[in-house]
C-alpha cells in the first residue's frame, strides 16, 4: 500500500515551514524536514573538523558521507504539532536553525554521496502514512511520483525582511544587509549546484508568496491539492 505524499520545494524563508506544518496537521500526515537533515549533516561535520578546508576534497566527502550514514536521525511528533529532532538520542531542534548552521547545511548538501546517504532515510519516510516533504528536490529526485507538488518562493528581499521580523521577535539582534547577502549566497549555491539543485519539477504549482500572507498561501495550496484528490 503506497500513501500519498504531498512536495513542498522552495528556498527558505518562502514560507514552507508554516505552509508544511499546517497542512500536515490539517490532514494527519508526517512531516519530513529536509533542510533538518542537511542542517544536522552540516553541524557534525563541521563538529568533527570535516569542513576545515574551503573546497571541499573527495576525502573530505567520502568522510562526511561516512558520518552521515552513521547518524542515528529521528524526527518525534510533539503534542504541539511540532517535530522534534533527535540525533544519536539528543534533541538538536534548537542548535540547527541559525544562519551559521545553514551555512554548513549549503556546503555538504552540494556532495552527491551525502545526498545519497539521506534518500533513502526520506523515502522511508512515506511508508507508514501520508508525508509532506519539505526541501528542495522533493518533487524532483527524492519523491517524482508525488501525488501534488510545490515549488514556494519569494523574493530575497521578502525573505530577508521575513527572517528579520523572525529574528527581532526572538529578541536577537538581525542586520538586513548581512542577511540579505547570505540569503543570496545560499541561493546561488543551492540553485546551481550539479547535483539536485533547488529548481520546480515540471509538474510543480508555482506560487511566489512575496505579497501573500500564511494563510492566503495555505488556502492556495488546499485548492490545488484537492484538484489533486487530496481530501482535506
Ligand atoms: O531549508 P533549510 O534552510 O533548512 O535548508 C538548509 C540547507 O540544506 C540549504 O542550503 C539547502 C539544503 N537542502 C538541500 O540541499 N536539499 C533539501 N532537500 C533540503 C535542504
Amino acid at each position: 500500500m503506497s500513501f500519498p505524499v504531498i512536495t513542498i520545494d522552495g528556498p527558505s524563508g518562502a514560507g514552507k515551514g508554516t505552509l508544511c506544518l499546517k497542512l500536515a496537521q490539517a490532514l494527519n500526515y508526517h512531516l519530513l524536514d529536509s533542510g533538518a537533515l542537511y542542517r544536522i549533516v552540516g553541524l557534525k561535520a563541521f563538529e568533527a573538523g570535516l569542513l576545515a578546508d574551503q573546497e571541499l576534497t573527495a576525502v573530505d566527502e567520502d568522510n562526511i558521507a561516512k558520518l552521515t550514514a552513521q547518524l542515528d536521525i529521528q524526527f518525534l511528533p510533539r503534542d504541539s504539532g511540532e517535530v522534534d529532532i533527535v540525533v544519536d538520542g539528543t534533541s538538536v531542534a534548537g542548535e540547527i536553525r541559525n544562519e551559521t548552521v545553514g551555512g554548513y547545511a549549503s556546503r555538504v548538501a552540494v556532495l552527491p554521496k551525502v545526498r545519497s546517504a539521506l534518500l533513502e532515510l526520506q523515502q522511508n519516510m512515506a511508508n507508514n502514512s501520508g508525508l509532506i516533504a519539505d526541501g528542495r528536490d522533493m518533487g524532483t529526485v527524492v519523491f517524482p511520483n508525488a501525488d501534488a507538488k510545490v515549488y514556494l518562493t519569494a523574493s530575497a528581499e521578502a525573505r530577508a525582511d521575513r527572517r528579520v521580523e523572525q529574528l527581532k521577535q526572538a529578541g536577537q539582534s538581525a542586520d538586513y544587509e548581512a542577511i540579505l547577502s547570505s540569503i543570496k549566497q545560499r541561493d546561488e549555491r543551492d540553485e546551481n549546484r550539479s547535483v539536485a539543485p533547488s529548481k520546480p519539477a515540471e509538474d510543480a504549482l508555482l506560487l511566489d508568496s512575496s505579497q501573500l500572507d500564511a494563510e492566503e498561501v495555505y488556502r492556495t495550496i488546499k485548492k490545488f491539492c484537492q484538484t489533486k484528490g487530496i481530501c482535506f
